[in-house]
């Protein structure tokens, strides 16, 4: 969602604050501002779209001051305009914020009835407003913001900067994530350590409830109920925050590049050398659970709704998976003998956090699998297990969804062996397949060409299908969630075999239907399915082995071939050209890969 950050500096604030919103523009990129305080005096720029129209405007009219506060928008409450970006200003207020306040129709009211006028469609602008209303009845800038905070309902970071005051700022958290950074007489806010790694690499993250008053060599924190707290100050990993494209077009590109390595990474961290899994903090009782429930968004529940094929086959544990923004509404019913698993790139997916807190106290371990491990899903989990993929910048998940997938494997062997549902040997095949996956997905990312060519026929089409069966259902889903997020052409995935039963209406010869096939035992099934399409004029593009191209790849539309690999695995490689198939569409149709409209890489609100 939206990225904030603060400075209190000794250097010029603006393209300090400018150079750390870059580095949160993946939260949002609908508009951009920032703020400063100069010799007392409270100003600001804004401008609508990317960053670099902020920058521009900067140029021409630019910002004096050492203290500032910035942000890029991810829209929420009020379209994407120039009234409606922040930092948002009262008086001698400016305030930045990420979240939803949820009563600011009710706080709109009093703020109207008090006399004061509402300037834009957004939520944000009635926390500035409420607090110079308190301001002008005589409170100091520190009261007024805690009076404020105390009013409001919905999930929010806000950082607040005063005109008079170039020596404070004050930061809020209750929900999305807020970090302060300590430097050498001077003081940053921000919404990641990502935001703060250049400026440094000491920060504490805020607890929500809690309000931060910050000056240049002082932070006083307190919690929700008023109570002074220190909370730890954390030395971060710099080099795990670096973020650049190295020598590659897109994030994407270099991200799904990247998959072997990761996966490697992730496979050292959790596979001894002897072939022993092991789980961190003493890992999960698994002879105690007689269920799991397996929740998270986009591409991570797809990461799940694979995993589920795994579990209950190999482990012979039953799973219920859900997306997170359902799971709690349906008040689902939870014995203590279940296992709850959230998968999630950020860890701070709110609907996923939400789902968490539901079945806090409820089940008998919360696990989460994780690409940021200091994130709110780690820190309310009792077991984490991060991802170890490195910083995904691009929109479109990639390198994070293979990791978790190779995580979840790990402990669907985990738990098939300690639950005795496979053998040792049965085991050792299995570690032994993963241990080649590095070297099979490297062959796999070598189809660049072949997946780029009939990339280019995709990219013409206005509807496309995916078709799996099995395992390769869930992945056949994240083929489709991959196009449609990054090339805008409208995708649907089926189960091959549901297919005659509707969808197959839509089938024309202006239809492409990508099928995900490995030869595995249900590949003759699946290709049965395939003829139906292509009897349907349908234009097929087949992704199998090259025994399963040699069987079936007569009639189709274009074939890309896969190396082949051990059957539970072959989800995890035939992710490899589906995100390669999204990614060269979107470059053929020349969208913005890395920043496809309309979405954002973390979505802290509901
Ligand atoms: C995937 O390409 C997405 N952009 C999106 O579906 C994402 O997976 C989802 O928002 C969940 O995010 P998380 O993993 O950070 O929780």
């Amino acid at each position: 969602m939206c990225g904030i950050v603060g400075v209190l500096g000794n250097h010029e604030a603006a393209p300090i604050l400018v150079e750390a919103l870059k580095r949160l523009e993946y939260r949002g990129y609908d508009s951009a501002g920032i703020a400063t305080v100069n010799g007392g005096t409270l100003e600001r720029r804004r401008a609508v779209g990317k960053l670099v129209n902020l920058s521009d405007l900067l140029v021409h009219n630019p910002l004096a001051g050492k203290s500032g506060i910035g942000h890029t928008r991810w829209a929420t409450h009020g379209a994407p305009t120039v009234s409606n970006a922040h930092p948002h200003q009262s008086g001698k207020v400016a305030v930045v914020h990420n979240g939803i306040i949820e009563n600011f129709r009710e706080l709109r009211e009093e703020i109207v009835a008090a006399g004061l006028k509402i300037e834009t469609e957004t939520d944000t602008e009635t926390v500035a407003l409420l607090t110079q209303m308190h301001m002008a009845q005589g409170d100091d800038p520190e009261s007024a913001a805690k009076k404020t905070v105390a009013r409001l309902e919905g999930a929010f970071a806000i950082a607040f900067l005063f005109d008079g005051y170039d020596d404070l700022m004050i930061a809020a958290r209750n929900g999305p994530p807020l970090a302060v950074g300590y430097g050498t007489g001077e003081m940053f806010v921000g919404s990641d350590a990502i935001a703060l790694s250049p400026l440094t690499d000491r920060i504490t993250y805020l607890e929500d409830g809690d309000i931060a008053v910050v000056t240049r060599t002082s932070v006083a924190i307190t919690d929700a109920k008023g109570k002074t707290v220190t909370r730890p100050i954390k030395t971060i990993q710099i080099e795990s925050t670096r973020i650049d494209k190295g020598g590659y077009k897109h994030f994407m590109a270099k991200e799904i590049a990247e998959q072997p390595g990761v996966i490697q990474n992730a496979l050292n961290h959790y596979l001894t050398e002897d072939g022993e899994i092991v789980l961190p903090d003493g890992g999960i009782d698994f002879t105690k659970i007689d269920r799991l429930t397996m929740v998270a968004c986009g591409t991570a529940y797809l990461a799940c709704f694979t995993a589920k094929y795994w579990f209950e086959r190999i482990a012979r544990l039953p799973v219920e998976v859900d997306v997170a923004s359902e799971f709690r509404y349906r008040e689902p019913p939870i014995s203590n003998r279940t296992l709850a698993i959230f998968v999630s790139q950020s860890g701070e997916t709110a609907d996923t956090l939400a789902a968490l807190r539901y079945c806090s106290g409820k089940v008998d371990t919360i696990a989460s699998i994780v690409n940021v491990s200091e994130s709110s899903i780690a820190r309310e989990s009792d077991l984490a297990l991060p991802i170890y993929a490195g910083v995904e910048v691009g929109v479109a998940s990639t390198k994070a969804f293979t990791c978790q997938l190779t995580v979840l494997f790990l402990m669907v062997l985990k738990a098939a062996r300690d639950r005795g549902a496979i053998t040792s040997a049965e085991l050792a095949d299995h570690i032994s397949a993963l241990r080649g996956l590095p070297s099979v997905i490297n062959m796999a990312l070598e189809q660049n060409d072949t997946v780029r060519a009939a990339a280019r026929k995709l990219s013409q089409a206005r509807d496309v299908l995916f078709l799996g069966r099995g395992q390769m259902y869930p992945l056949a889903h994240e083929g489709a969630l991959k196009l449609k997020e990054i090339s805008y052409i409208h995708a649907e995935a089926y189960a091959s075999g549901e297919l005659k039963h509707g969808p197959i209406a839509l089938v024309d010869d202006t239809v492409p239907v990508v099928v995900m096939a490995p030869r595995d035992s249900l590949f003759e099934k699946t290709v049965s399915n395939m003829q139906e399409v292509m009897a349907r004029k349908g234009k097929v593009i087949l992704i199998s082995d090259a025994k399963g191209l040699a069987e079936a790849s007569e009639g189709v539309w274009a074939s890309i071939q896969m190396p082949s690999v051990a059957d539970a695995l072959a989800p995890i490689l035939y992710a490899i050209p589906a995100q390669l198939l999204a990614y060269h569409t979107a470059v053929a149709k020349g969208t913005d890969v890395d920043q496809p409209r309309n979405l954002a890489k973390s979505v802290t609100v509901e």
